[in-house]
């Protein structure tokens, strides 16, 4: 059994005390709010046997081996070197940092102080990602050479989309999945990037779109939206057929395609509890292993991630 201890009692905090309240191998020990009031309504209602009202009281709970950080994104940086400083493993909620500066600064500090640190892009950890892979490499759709994905969720009206000192924006919301789709099946270099955007009166990216062509050839079709709500579908096409991802971040099924739609097979994912099981048992059995980062989202991956949406936000004027 590992422990775990939650930061933020927010959104996603939830989902994470909802998936750790129904695994066997790990258990969420401890919430930790800024308002004790908010984490003990938490604890209270996920059965969470400790809630601490400051950050710093649970980052103090020599029981609490691994911190999930589920904050807004201009918080992540203080909040997990602070966690780091105390010893404590981590797995922080996407996207990793604001920037590849504080990435790398985060990474190197974890190095320094012997604990692992993850991001919890959870398609990373899951075996729908194994399945995917396994199509691709039995040669069904010919050789990939195009990918395309889109993900639009209206989430215009929360706060830390909204506001650009949380970090706000469409990119490190959801724009970050599509680069992450877009690594994990066609991993060739980026070798040039496009890029048009629409953005809110806030001055954060609302919409936007990205074209890259990598080093192999493959042309790379992405659209992020956080104001709207799009069909978030991805799809690879190679030269003999396509693969379809019925859901960019978590797949009900893998649709595999020949000419005019004809679906070849189609492939369902195991049952799951949220999804967000994979990526705590990778981090339990990286900890266990002795391992400072888990082989599904190594740290080279998190910065080269990170160094796409700096170039991006960059030309946005972010
Ligand atoms: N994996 C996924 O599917 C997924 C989905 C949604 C979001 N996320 C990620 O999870 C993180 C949190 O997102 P969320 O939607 O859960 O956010 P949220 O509900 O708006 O906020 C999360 C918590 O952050 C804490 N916080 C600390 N300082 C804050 C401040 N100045 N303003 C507001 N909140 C503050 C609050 O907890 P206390 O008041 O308890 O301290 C708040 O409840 C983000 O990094 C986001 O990208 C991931």
């Amino acid at each position: 059994m590992m422990n775990v201890g939650i930061i933020g009692a927010g959104h996603i905090a939830e989902k994470a005390a909802t998936t750790l309240a129904a695994m066997d191998d790990m258990q969420c020990l401890a919430i930790g709010s800024r308002s004790q009031a908010k984490a003990d309504a938490f604890a209270g209602h996920f059965g969470i046997p400790r809630a601490y009202g400051s950050y710093a009281q649970l980052l103090a709970d020599p029981e609490v081996e691994l911190v999930y950080i589920a904050v807004p994104h201009s918080f992540h940086f203080p909040v997990t070197r602070d966690a780091i400083l105390a010893g404590k493993h981590c797995l922080v909620e996407k996207s990793f940092m604001l920037s590849a500066t504080e990435a790398a600064g985060i990474l190197a500090l974890a190095r320094e102080k012997g604990v692992l640190v993850a991001e919890a892009m959870w398609p990373r950890y899951m075996p729908v990602r194994q399945m995917a892979l396994d199509v691709l490499g039995s040669g069904v759709i010919g050789e990939p050479k195009m990918l395309s994905a889109s993900l639009a969720y209206n989430v215009s009206g929360k706060e830390r989309v909204l506001r650009p000192e949380l970090g706000g924006g469409a990119l490190l919301d959801l724009g970050v999945y599509l680069l992450t789709f877009m690594r994990m099946y066609c991993p060739s270099p980026v070798q040039k990037i496009n890029t048009t955007c629409v953005l809110a009166p806030s001055g954060v990216d609302a919409t936007e779109q990205i074209t890259a062509l990598l080093a192999d050839g493959t042309l790379v079709s992405l659209q992020a939206s956080g104001w709207c709500q799009g069909d978030n579908q991805g799809v690879i096409a190679g030269t003999t057929g396509y693969l379809v991802f019925d859901d960019l971040i978590n797949p009900t099924c893998l649709r595999v395609c020949r000419k005019r739609h004809i679906v070849e097979r189609e492939i369902p994912v195991p049952p799951q509890i949220t999804g967000f099981e994979y990526q705590f048992r990778a981090c339990r059995d990286a900890i266990r292993s002795g391992l400072l980062e888990t082989p599904q989202m190594p740290h080279a991956e998190i910065l080269y991630v990170q160094h796409l949406m700096d170039r991006l936000r960059g030309e946005w004027g972010e």
